[in-house]
């Protein structure tokens, strides 16, 4: 069984199509040990809570420099002692040591088909307003393993969306969450849950 650890910020939407495939017996050989966010307020800590899994909150904001808030970081994913974690919409940078840490181990959704709109200052909604002002045809969404660059790592899966006429930024990333991103995340935590994501330099293969 495949303990995972979802990091979360936001809605937690991604979060919540985990729990679903889970729950439904999609992804049979994992579970959920911990939900962890930066943010209190996140609705994601309510969606953990109502399916009985621990929720914690950490923020850099309660730490006096970054450095002591990378440390309890990683002491609290240690004590948790996860097998996979996956970062659901989570906006903090994950430290360098955890990634070494956890090599091949954290995985991330990203709404862009990566390497277009990834990188630095994109996230969220502001990946689809570029998308958008440069009038791209398709956008999509990637899962990819977390290495120290900023959306560098091996891709597991993408999927592609179209974008239409009167798309707003809004509009269109929903549709990149129905269509992808809901999809592509529990997908890539049940074939890694099944041992069938191999990972030779930058390259995953699934096989
Ligand atoms: C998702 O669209 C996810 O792809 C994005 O944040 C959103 C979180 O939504 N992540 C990034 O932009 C990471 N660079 P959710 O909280 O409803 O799952």
């Amino acid at each position: 069984m495949l303990n995972v650890v979802v990091m979360v910020s936001g809605g937690g939407t991604n979060l919540q199509a985990i729990i679903d495939n889970i729950e439904s017996g999609q992804i049979r050989n994992a579970r959920i040990t911990a939900v962890i966010s930066n943010n209190a307020n996140a609705y994601a800590l309510e969606r953990a809570k109502k399916h009985g899994i621990p929720a914690v909150c950490i923020s850099p904001k309660d730490f006096s420099s970054r450095q002591e808030f990378n440390e309890a970081f990683l002491e609290k994913v240690e004590e948790i002692g996860p097998d996979l974690i996956v970062l659901a919409g989570f906006l903090v940078v994950i430290p360098p040591e955890m990634i070494r840490r956890y090599p091949n181990q954290i995985i991330n959704i990203h709404p862009s088909l990566i390497p277009s709109f990834c990188g630095t200052g994109y996230y969220g909604l502001k990946v689809h307003e570029a998308a958008l002002a440069r009038g791209v045809k398709v956008a999509g969404a990637t899962v990819h393993f977390v290495d120290e660059g900023t959306d560098t790592g091996p891709i597991i899966l993408q999927k592609a969306v179209e974008v239409r006429n009167g798309d707003t930024p809004e509009i269109l990333q929903r549709r990149v969450m129905e269509e992808a991103e809901w999809q592509i995340l529990p997908r890539a935590i049940e074939l890694i849950a099944e041992g069938r994501v191999k990972v030779t330099g930058n390259i995953a293969e699934v096989s």
